[in-house]
């Protein structure tokens, strides 16, 4: 019987555990919505507990639809993880508790925090970059932990009596599942460090510089370890003892499982955000045109491979949105059809900026836009345009990757919640003017944490063992339009996100 490798998949909207064979077929999985919590415009929060309970849940039920298919636990060899990134939670050393809800990646509360930091930096949100490979915005964990440090008494508190543990999601995780306050083990991989504005890319090692810019200099960070290698053990559950033996941020995790290994592949992955990136090689490149530089992967002992990376704040959100706050539609399904009835979006534009603008743009004062809208717009057209306002910001971001890297690309590998939609992956063809590939198997993300634990433990020897995993084939979406259309359709986009600028209070 073939082994197995399990992937916890920890993303914005869902918690997953998916187990897939030497194949990279995916055998089972389980999968249970996460509820976000916004107290206040712009806030959005997880229980930290939550997550950890979702994270269980979905290994049991897994693991259950799995002795169902005739396996047992042992046929499992090591269980990788992959999550949202960004994402920052505080704990106390000793009891192991949360000292407050997390911050999500998302969540735009840090704007005076990241204004005060610009005037440090003399305004110039980019005094960074050279270090860390990222801009001074709302986005990344360094500005959310300043925040806590600074408007959380209690965490203020253990930080001064030294009880202060600091982490992303795969730090959490991992600490969590090898034993907690006994003895949990407190790492992160290069990808999710490379996420925090705190780690040096070029070094992989905790940087001083960032450190002193944040003021945080007294602050425990956990070990940075490679993307793939033995971590520790699951403590607990049906699972324990076996190893966790890979970690990578989500983003970089589907790179991996899209087996874009050579500089100049590329994936974008249409999640409750929208993130493309672009593998540079054993380099980093500093964009000059609006994107990140960050840490692809690194396997063991191997040298790091490095991504440039354009990110979409609101892609799948966007849907929840109409269907959760406008109450206009009940599911993703309806959304499509709706979009499919019309031809275009009828001059509509709903620039999805709920909490600034992220690549190419970064604007952290852009707030949602809905524009171009007469007598005639009907629904279709809004639910047309809320799946174009991804497939823009993707062009925009696009643009800018082939200004830094001086390759146009020329197809893309696509995968994510919103990628099932034929409609919106055609969009997407059209207003890229290139060719968009979809695999048949798309949990690329939960794959790449799987290859990283696979890698690590055996399961695969080395990168030409992975030549055979997920090969089952793909759909291809060409452009269908004239470029004059495009370029038309794409003069109303900027137009809409000039108009989005200034609404932050
Ligand atoms: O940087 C944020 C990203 O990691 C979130 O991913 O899949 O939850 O949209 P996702």
């Amino acid at each position: 019987m073939s082994k197995l490798v399990g992937a916890i998949d920890q993303g914005t909207t869902s918690t997953r555990f998916v187990i897939f064979d030497e194949q990279g077929t995916l055998v089972t999985h389980h999968q249970m919505e996460l509820e976000q919590h916004s107290p206040q415009p712009g806030w959005m929060e997880h229980d930290p507990y939550d997550i950890l309970d979702s994270v269980r849940t979905c290994m049991l039920h897994a693991i259950h639809k799995l002795e169902g298919l005739g396996y047992t636990t042992r046929d499992l060899t090591s269980v990788g993880i992959t999550n949202q990134r960004e994402t920052t939670i505080v704990w106390d050393k000793l009891t192991g508790q949360p000292l407050h809800p997390a911050i999500l990646w998302s969540d735009a509360r840090t704007l005076e925090t990241v204004q005060q930091l610009t005037k440090k930096a003399n305004d110039n949100t980019h005094i960074l970059e050279p270090i860390c490979g990222l801009p001074l915005t709302t986005y990344f964990t360094a500005v959310k932990l300043r925040w806590l440090l600074d408007n959380v008494p209690v965490v203020a508190q253990a930080q001064e009596q030294g009880r202060l543990c600091f982490g992303t999601m795969d730090t959490w995780l991992i600490y969590n599942l090898t034993g907690g306050a006994e003895n949990g083990i407190m790492v992160t991989d290069v990808t999710n460090a490379s996420r925090t504005m705190l780690m040096n890319i070029h070094t992989l090692e905790w940087s001083p510089e960032a450190l002193s810019f944040f003021g945080l200099d007294q602050v425990q960070l956990p070990k940075i370890v490679s993307s793939s290698q033995i971590y520790g053990e699951l403590s607990d559950g049906p699972l324990a003892g076996i190893p966790i033996a890979g970690c990578l941020g989500d983003q970089q995790s589907a790179l991996v499982g899209q087996k874009c290994f050579s500089a100049g592949d590329a994936k974008n992955t249409y999640g409750t955000g929208c993130f493309m990136l672009f593998n540079t090689g054993d380099q980093p490149v500093v964009s000059t045109n609006g994107l990140l530089s960050t840490v692809a992967y690194q396997f063991g002992d191997n040298s790091p491979a490095y991504a440039l990376e354009g990110s979409v704040a609101v892609a799948g959100s966007s849907i929840n949105w109409l269907r959760d706050n406008l109450r206009v539609i009940q599911n993703t399904h309806q959304l499509n059809e709706l979009a499919a009835q019309v031809d275009d979006s009828a001059g509509t534009y709903f620039v999805t900026a709920f909490a600034g603008l992220f690549a190419p743009y970064w604007n952290d004062s852009a707030r949602g836009t809905l524009c171009g809208l007469t007598q005639f717009t009907r629904l279709e057209h809004i639910c047309r345009a809320t799946l174009e306002s991804v497939c823009f910001q993707s062009k925009a971001i696009l643009d800018a990757m082939n200004k830094d890297s001086g390759k146009p690309l020329r197809s893309l590998k696509v995968d994510g919640g919103m990628s099932n939609s034929d409609l919106c992956m055609q969009i997407q063809a059209n207003l890229l003017g290139i060719s968009v590939e979809r695999p048949l198997m798309r949990e690329s993300t939960a794959l790449g944490a799987a290859i990283a634990a696979g890698l690590a433990i055996g399961v695969w020897k080395n990168m030409e063992d992975l030549e055979s995993v997920n090969n089952q084939g793909k759909t291809t979406f060409e452009n269908a339009i004239s470029s004059e259309k495009r370029d038309t359709m794409y003069d109303g986009w900027m137009k809409a996100v000039e108009s989005s600028y200034g609404w932050a209070s």
